[in-house]
C-alpha cells in the first residue's frame, strides 16, 4: 500500500519517503534530512530504514 503512513507524527506516507530514496536518499539521515520523518518521535525509524532496506540497491 504505496500511501499508506509511515511516520504519524508528520503524516508522511510511504510513497514520500520512497520518492526520497528515488532522488538519491539512501539512509536513514538522508530520509531525516529530505523529508522530516522520524524527526520527531523516532517510532517510525525502523519502519523508515526496513523500506530503506527494501527500496536502496
Ligand atoms: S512517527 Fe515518525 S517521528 Fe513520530
Amino acid at each position: 500500500m504505496e500511501d499508506r503512513v509511515v511516520c504519524t507524527c508528520l503524516d508522511i506516507t510511504y510513497n514520500t519517503i520512497k520518492e526520497a530514496i528515488e532522488n538519491g536518499a539512501k539512509t536513514l539521515d538522508d530520509i531525516k534530512d529530505e523529508t522530516e520523518a522520524g524527526t520527531i518521535c523516532g517510532m517510525c525509524e525502523d519502519e523508515i530504514q526496513e523500506i530503506l532496506d527494501e527500496l536502496v540497491k
